[in-house]
């Protein structure tokens, strides 16, 4: 079978390989899935090359720890390992495991869910990192005025839409060719990173901070004291690319009017479990704008780091069904 390789960091285009490895067998309590999509998202860019290099404590630090390239997979379970119960071969599925970029993986059942029942297999591919850190990050924030961050990429649009789901008013920032995706999700003020004043003007109860750019003092300008600061994402400097900035929030929060919360997602059967009643509910859908081939894997990265994807984009690994013995 066909996998993304990722044997050392560095450029995708460089070193990201398609190559033909051996099919996984399931193991006890595994189920093997033959994978129809797996997501790109904003931190693809950095795993693969290794950045920040503080990260590399956690993705390894010479060589990437994952051989193989993804950490999240919708597609139709193939066989099932002993002690395996709630999934059967033909179910579709979706969930989260290192190493998804394969034609056929082998993962723990319990990170596998049946996939939402409106959603296409690559549409569900987008939903379990992205919306996991869109959940745990409104769990964090406070109050009912919300301004986020990033509300264009793959977090911010399941915030967006997860915040209005719950009552929230929200502003959301983008760049103005995006406003409009915005505010279809359902937010009720659109800023435009490119032009306008950070917060517009504005106060808010919390910010959720999915880019990562904004000095703590600006945040602090925009947030009403006692407000909540969740800081998701990070930017700049090769060395600790925002890790420095999470730092000094909590290091400074007993001086600051506002309470910084560090946000690191935690990957959850519980909330997929309740994504897939909220998308099957209609109150949140993934917002998928492109679908690639294996081997475009690095353009697609470049393509994400550029912002010319609106919502997010799915890498396509659908092969025809083996035959059954
Ligand atoms: N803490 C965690 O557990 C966790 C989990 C997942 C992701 N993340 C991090 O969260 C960040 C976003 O991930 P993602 O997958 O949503 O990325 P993404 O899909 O690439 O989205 C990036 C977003 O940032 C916006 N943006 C770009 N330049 C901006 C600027 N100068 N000011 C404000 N916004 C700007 C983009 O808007 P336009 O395209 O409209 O310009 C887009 O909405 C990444 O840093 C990622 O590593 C953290």
């Amino acid at each position: 079978m066909k996998a993304l390789v990722h044997q050392r960091y560095g450029d995708p285009a460089e070193v990201l390989t398609v190559e033909a490895v051996d099919r996984p067998e399931p193991r006890a309590g595994e189920v093997l899935v033959r994978v129809a999509a797996v997501p790109l998202s904003g931190t693809d860019w950095h795993l693969v090359r290794g950045l920040p290099y503080v990260a590399r404590f956690a993705t390894g630090l010479t060589r990437p720890r994952n051989r193989f390239f993804g950490l999240e997979l919708a597609g139709t379970v193939e066989a099932v390992g002993p002690g395996v119960t709630t999934l059967h071969p033909g179910d579709e599925v979706f969930g989260w495991h290192a190493g998804t970029c394969a034609e056929y993986v082998a993962v723990p059942e319990q990170q596998l869910v049946p996939k939402p029942a409106n959603l296409t297999l690559a549409e569900a591919a987008a939903v379990p990192i992205s919306a996991f850190t869109a959940i745990q990050a409104l769990r964090a924030a406070t109050g009912r005025r919300l301004l986020i961050s990033g509300a264009s990429g793959g977090v911010g649009t399941y915030a967006v839409q997860l915040a209005k789901a719950q009552g929230a008013e929200v502003t959301g920032i983008c760049s103005p060719a995006k406003a409009d995706l915005v505010r279809g999700l359902g937010a009720d003020h659109v800023l435009d990173h490119t032009r306008d004043e950070f917060g517009g003007g504005r106060t808010f109860d919390s910010l959720i901070d999915v880019f990562g750019n904004p000095s703590l003092k600006d945040c602090g300008r925009v947030i009403e004291p006692g407000g909540t600061l969740v800081l998701v994402g990070g930017s700049g400097g090769k060395w600790f690319m925002g890790v420095d900035r999470w730092l000094r929030a909590v290091l400074t929060a007993p001086f600051r009017r506002f309470k910084p919360k560090v946000l690191v997602h935690r990957d959850s059967r519980d909330d997929l479990l309740a994504l897939k009643d909220l998308i099957e509910d209609g109150k949140v859908r993934p917002v998928l704008d492109r679908v690639y081939p294996l081997d475009q894997v690095p353009t697609a990265i470049e393509d994400v780091r550029r912002g010319d994807v609106r919502g997010q984009a799915v890498i396509s690994l659908a092969v025809p069904p083996a035959p059954r013995p």
